[in-house]
């Protein structure tokens, strides 16, 4: 498939530098911290897809020691610039670049497997990243709904993407996000629930658990379907052979 990394961009590299967690994004992070105090024990934690390190800065905050790393060269720059201290790596497509043994306690992926293209792809990629956990580590994918792609959001408009509501697993979906002054739509994969555990299945992972996270209303910011509808999957997941 004809598929560009739409995050190895300047524009859109700082664009994500400077974006914290608004609004819907709120929602994605919100939960972590009790989902790791859960399921993680260890503090050596691989953000895979660290982007410009906003998630990797997140996992040092809650105490993590971590390494990112990120197929994009842009959004390295950004990481190491607000991040100099920090461990980040650019890597090759379809690799964990330096790390190939088990070392991590948890490994996160924050919105990385939205833009991996093919079930072939996404299958290689978690069968690596599950030869990178310790025994009883965890891999936590944070990733979109289905649903985001075809309703309004806080951050996020798909109003002028009508072909998102026929998409289907592996197809192109876009977005906007409204939270930045880059509104070139962003483009997505559709991965549908079934689809992610067909792929787990196939990866050696065993799905421990799924969060769906809702907004009760209490929360700071103007809501659209984000307290009726999940705009975020979280799925907790351990290596077969190491659980
Ligand atoms: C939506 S951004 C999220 C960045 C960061 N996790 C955050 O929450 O701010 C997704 C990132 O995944 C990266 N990515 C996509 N495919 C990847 C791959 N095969 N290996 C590593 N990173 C990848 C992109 O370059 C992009 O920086």
């Amino acid at each position: 498939m004809d598929f560009n990394n739409v995050y190895d961009d300047e524009l859109r590299a700082l664009a994500y530098a400077g974006l914290e967690f608004p609004g819907t994004y709120y929602l994605a992070f919100r939960d972590l911290p009790a989902i790791f105090a859960r399921h993680v024990t260890g503090r050596r934690a691989l953000d895979f897809g660290c982007g410009a390190g906003r998630s990797t800065r997140f996992l040092q905050n809650l105490g993590f020691e971590t390494s990112g790393v990120d197929i994009a060269a842009e959004m390295i720059r950004q990481a190491r610039k607000m991040d100099p201290g920090g461990d980040y790596h650019l890597v090759a497509d379809s690799t964990a670049g330096p790390f190939d043994q088990p070392v991590f306690d948890l490994i996160l992926a924050a919105f990385t497997f939205d833009n991996i293209p093919t079930r072939e792809k996404k299958r290689v990629l978690f069968r690596t990243l599950g030869r990178c956990l310790k025994s009883g580590g965890v891999i936590v994918n944070l990733v979109s709904a289905p649903e985001i792609y075809v309703h309004e959001w806080a951050s996020f408009s798909t109003r002028d993407f009508p072909g998102n509501r026929t998409a289907v697993s592996g197809q192109k979906v876009r977005i906007v996000m409204k939270d930045v002054p880059d509104q070139r739509p962003v483009e997505d994969i559709l991965c549908a629930d079934e689809e992610y555990r067909a792929i787990y299945a196939a990866s050696n992972l065993e799905l421990v658990t799924t969060y769906r996270p809702l907004a009760d209303g209490s929360e700071p910011f103007i809501w659209i379907h984000e307290t009726r509808v999940p705009p975020w999957v979280i799925y907790i997941l351990r290596h077969l052979t190491t659980g």
